[in-house]
This record gives structure tokens, C-alpha cells and sequence, in this order.
């Protein structure tokens, strides 16, 4: 059984991804890189966005000529037009995020909390935006992933959770813009569960300081399960090839993609 169908979604013949070209950014390491390697696995050409030059080089290697890196910086709305242009991707990925400063809110700053609308949002503002200007081919996907922060709030990270919950609404809107004209072009945003690793490796911490007396495995323990970039890049595999998955926003845990509560503005 495939994780849609236990998700209760309908199945539907699968789209083939082969030879067709994903663009995954953030795909240098954590939820990116399962991304990119998950797209390479089920055949598509994967261009996959990072800043830093020697970390992709390290993905072209263990991906081979299936994958192409390109140094950019997501924030860069020149870079974003441009790669779009260039390469004309079937199934979207925008997944680089920032890693936000972990502290109680009057430990924040108006600038360590605002730096997650500083690249999460202008990313998915400018992304997005190019793909509404000159759209994707019929039949493309935009996956925004987004936070499950996004709808259980953050309290020791700032405006991270803000920052995702308007990720997932511009990928909304953009769902809404795509139908009024006719695109047939998927947005979807992916809220996946707190992991211990990347970006949510900073909240751990912060929550097993707050409420585990800095016992990381204590806190983990209450978790339960965590995600794994395995998983994130299986349900992006999962989002790419099934036509029907049309929710606005997925939750995403160990057990898969659900269908996420909260606003659907339409
Ligand atoms: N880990 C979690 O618990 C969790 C939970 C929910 C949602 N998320 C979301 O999932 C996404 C990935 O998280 P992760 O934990 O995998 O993070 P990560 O391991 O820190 O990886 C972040 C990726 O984004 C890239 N990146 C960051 N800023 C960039 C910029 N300005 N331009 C280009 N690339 C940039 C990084 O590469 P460079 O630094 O080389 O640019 C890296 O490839 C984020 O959007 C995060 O908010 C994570």
C-alpha cells in the first residue's frame, strides 16, 4: 500500500518522472538533499540550489549526472527568474529555509526575528511569484515546504512560525491564481513534523532546555518518531507523481501526508 492510499487519499495512475526536470533548492543537505535524492531515484534530472558550492558538489557526487548543482542564493529574485528560465522545471521544490536564533521572544531582536520572513518568505514571494509571470508547463507541481510550526506556533524561534504560516499562504494564493487562469499548474505547501536535525535542530534543544531540563533524549522521547529526509523526499516523490493529491497543504510525519486543518482561503 503507498502512503496515499493509507493517508486515505485516492490512488490514481502515477506521472512518470522520467526525464523530466525537478529543481529542489536547499537541496544540499537535510530535507533537501532526501528531496533531490528521492526526484533521482524515481528518474527525474534534479537541479538542486544551495549556496554553498563544496556541500552540492558533495550531492553531484554521490548522484552523479542526474543531478546538476547550481550556487545561488534563493533570496535573490534575479536568481530566481533566471534559473526558472533556464530550466523549466516540472515539479518545483522550494525547501531552503533559514535556521532561525532559538530564544524566548524578549530575547529576540527585531532582526533575529524577522529572519526567517527575510529568506523563507522572500523566497517563496519570489519563486512563486516567477511562476505566476511565466507559468510552469500544465501538469507542473510548486511543493513550498512550509512548518508544522505553521499552525502549532514556535515560541522559542522568533517568527519562524509566522514566516511558514505565510509560505503556505502564498502557495495558496498562488493555487487560487493558477485555477482563475487555467494553468494546471499544482501548488501545494508541506508542513512537516519537528525533526532533530537541520533547522529543527536549534528547537530541540531550546524546547529540552525549557521543558526537559536540556535533556535532548528526554524531549525527544516525548516526541515520539521524528521525521527522516527519507521521508520528506518520499512525499515529494509521492506530491509529484499523483495528480489528485489537490489539497492546498499537507501535515507531514513519520506515517506520511495528511491533509493539514486551517485556512483555505476560497
Ligand atoms: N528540520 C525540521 O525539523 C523542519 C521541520 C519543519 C520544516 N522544516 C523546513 O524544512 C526546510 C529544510 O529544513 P532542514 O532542516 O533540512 O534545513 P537544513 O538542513 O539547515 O538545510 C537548509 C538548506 O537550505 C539552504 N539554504 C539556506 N538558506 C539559503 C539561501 N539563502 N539560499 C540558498 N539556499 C539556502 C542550505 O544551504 P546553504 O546554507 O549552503 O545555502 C541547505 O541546503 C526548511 O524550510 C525548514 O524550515 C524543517
Amino acid at each position: 500500500m503507498t502512503h496515499e492510499e493509507e493517508a486515505g487519499v485516492p490512488s490514481a495512475p502515477r506521472l512518470d518522472l522520467t526525464g523530466s526536470i525537478a529543481l529542489v533548492t536547499g537541496a544540499s543537505r537535510g530535507f533537501g538533499r532526501g528531496i533531490a535524492e528521492a526526484l533521482c531515484a524515481a528518474g527525474a534530472s534534479v537541479v538542486g540550489v544551495a549556496r554553498d558550492r563544496e556541500a552540492l558538489r558533495r550531492v553531484g557526487d554521490h548522484l552523479g549526472e542526474a543531478f546538476t548543482a547550481v550556487a545561488a542564493d534563493v533570496t535573490d529574485p534575479t536568481a530566481a527568474g533566471q534559473l526558472l528560465d533556464q530550466y523549466r522545471p516540472r515539479t518545483l521544490v522550494l525547501n531552503a529555509g533559514a535556521n532561525p536564533l532559538n530564544r524566548p521572544l524578549q530575547h529576540h531582536t527585531w532582526q533575529t526575528f524577522s529572519r526567517n520572513w527575510e529568506v523563507d518568505v522572500a523566497q517563496a514571494f519570489h519563486w512563486i511569484r516567477e511562476t505566476l509571470l511565466h507559468p510552469l508547463d500544465p501538469g507542473s507541481v510548486v511543493i513550498a515546504i512550509s512548518s508544522g510550526a505553521a499552525v502549532m506556533g514556535s515560541p522559542t524561534s522568533g517568527g519562524y512560525a509566522g514566516a511558514n504560516a505565510t509560505v503556505r499562504f502564498i502557495a495558496s494564493y498562488a493555487a487560487e491564481e493558477s485555477r482563475l487562469a487555467g494553468l494546471g499548474v499544482r501548488y501545494v505547501s508541506v508542513l512537516p513534523k519537528l525533526s532533530p536535525t537541520g533547522v529543527g535542530a536549534g528547537g530541540v534543544a531550546a524546547y529540552a532546555a525549557r521543558y526537559a531540563n536540556g535533556d535532548v533524549a528526554a524531549f525527544l522521547d516525548t516526541l515520539g518518531p521524528t521525521l527522516t529526509a527519507e521521508q520528506v523526499g518520499q512525499a515529494a516523490v509521492d506530491l509529484a507523481t499523483n495528480p489528485t493529491m489537490n489539497e492546498l497543504a499537507y501535515m507531514l510525519s513519520p506515517a506520511g501526508l495528511a491533509p493539514a486543518s486551517g485556512p483555505a482561503p476560497r
